[in-house]
C-alpha cells in the first residue's frame, strides 16, 4: 500500500464548504478518501460536496447536541470515520476591550468549543473501530496572539491544548496534530488581496516572499492523515512561508541596510568589471 493513500479511510471535514476546508476535502478525497464536509446551515455544503461524491450536513459547530448527531450520522452515512479534520473557524479584528461578551462567546464557541465538540463525539467511534486521526486547524495566532485578534488567539491556543493533551490521552490508537497556517488566501482573507497597500508589506515580510495557498495547507493537512506521518502525534506543523520566524525586530532595517548597500556597491562592480 502507498504510504499516502486514504482509500482506506472516511474523513469528516468541518467547514468543509469552502476556502481551506474544501481544498482539504478535496485534496483527502483525491488520495482515496471517503468524505464528508459539515458546515453551518445556509453554506453551500452540499454544492461544496457534490463533485466527491461527498456527504454533506448542515451543523453550527456551537451546538454540542447537534455536533453529536452530525458525527454521529456522517460515521453511519460514510460506513465509518478513521479521520477528522476541525477546520471550521471564523475571526474578528478589534481591539481587545471593545469585544462584547457575545462576540467573545461566539469566538470561543466557534474556534474552540466546536473543535472540543467534535473530538469528543468522534473519539468513541475511533477506539471502537481500532485507529483514527485528528487534525486540527489553529493559527500562528494560537503561540504568537495577533493585534486585535485575541479572542480567537486565546481560542486557537485552547484548540493547541486540546491537540496536545488527547494526543497523549489517546495514544497510540488515534494520533492527533495540529496544523497553523500563516496567511493563507481563502473567503476569509479576500479583503487583504483587494488591498496591495496591506498585501504587498505582508508579502515582504514572509521569507518566501507570498502568502499561501489553501491546497499549500491540504497537502501538510493529508501527510498528517496519511502513514507517511505514522510517528508524529501532539505535534503543531506551522504553514507560514517562514514568517513566523523568531527575529531581533530589527530585521527589516538590516534588510533595508544591506540593500542599500549593495545598491552602493553596485557602480563599484560595475567599473572594475569593465
Ligand atoms: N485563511 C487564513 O489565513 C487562516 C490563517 C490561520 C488559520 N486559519 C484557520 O483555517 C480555518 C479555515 O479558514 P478559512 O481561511 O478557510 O476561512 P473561511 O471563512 O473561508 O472558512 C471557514 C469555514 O468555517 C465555516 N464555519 C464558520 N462558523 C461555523 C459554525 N459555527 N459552524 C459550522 N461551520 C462554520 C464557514 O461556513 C466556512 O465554510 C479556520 O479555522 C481559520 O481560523 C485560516
Amino acid at each position: 500500500m502507498e504510504v499516502d493513500s486514504l482509500d482506506q479511510d472516511f474523513a469528516v471535514v468541518t467547514g468543509g464548504a469552502r476556502g481551506i476546508g474544501l481544498a482539504i476535502a478535496k485534496r483527502l478525497h483525491r488520495a482515496g478518501a471517503k468524505v464528508a464536509l459539515l458546515d453551518r446551515p445556509g453554506s453551500e455544503v452540499s454544492k461544496a460536496a457534490a463533485p466527491l461524491g461527498g456527504v454533506a450536513i448542515e451543523v453550527d459547530v456551537r451546538d454540542p447536541d447537534a455536533v453529536d448527531q452530525a458525527i454521529t450520522s456522517a460515521n453511519q452515512r460514510l460506513g465509518g470515520l478513521t479521520i477528522l479534520i476541525n477546520n471550521a473557524g471564523t475571526g474578528m479584528l478589534q481591539p481587545m476591550h471593545e469585544y462584547t461578551n457575545q462576540q467573545w462567546d461566539d469566538l470561543i464557541a466557534v474556534n474552540l468549543s466546536g473543535t472540543f465538540y467534535a473530538m469528543r463525539a468522534a473519539v468513541p467511534i475511533m477506539l471502537e473501530a481500532g485507529r483514527g486521526v485528528i487534525v486540527n486547524n489553529a493559527s500562528v495566532s494560537a503561540t504568537d496572539p495577533t493585534r486585535g485578534e485575541l479572542p480567537y488567539s486565546a481560542a486557537k491556543a485552547g484548540v493547541l491544548a486540546l491537540t496536545r493533551g488527547a494526543a497523549q490521552e489517546y495514544g497510540p490508537t488515534i494520533r492527533i496534530n495540529a496544523v497553523s497556517p500563516g496567511v493563507i488566501r481563502s473567503p476569509m482573507t479576500e479583503m487583504l488581496y483587494k488591498n496591495p497597500a496591506i498585501l504587498e508589506p505582508v508579502e515582504r515580510s514572509v521569507p518566501l516572499e507570498r502568502t499561501g495557498e489553501a491546497e499549500e495547507v491540504a497537502d501538510v493537512v493529508h501527510f498528517l492523515c496519511s502513514e507517511a506521518s505514522r510517528y508524529i502525534t501532539g505535534q503543531n506543523i506551522v504553514i507560514d512561508g517562514g514568517m513566523n520566524i523568531p527575529q531581533a525586530g530589527i530585521d527589516s532595517v538590516l534588510k533595508m541596510s544591506l540593500d542599500m548597500m549593495s545598491r552602493a556597491r553596485r557602480p563599484e562592480d560595475e567599473s572594475s568589471d569593465g
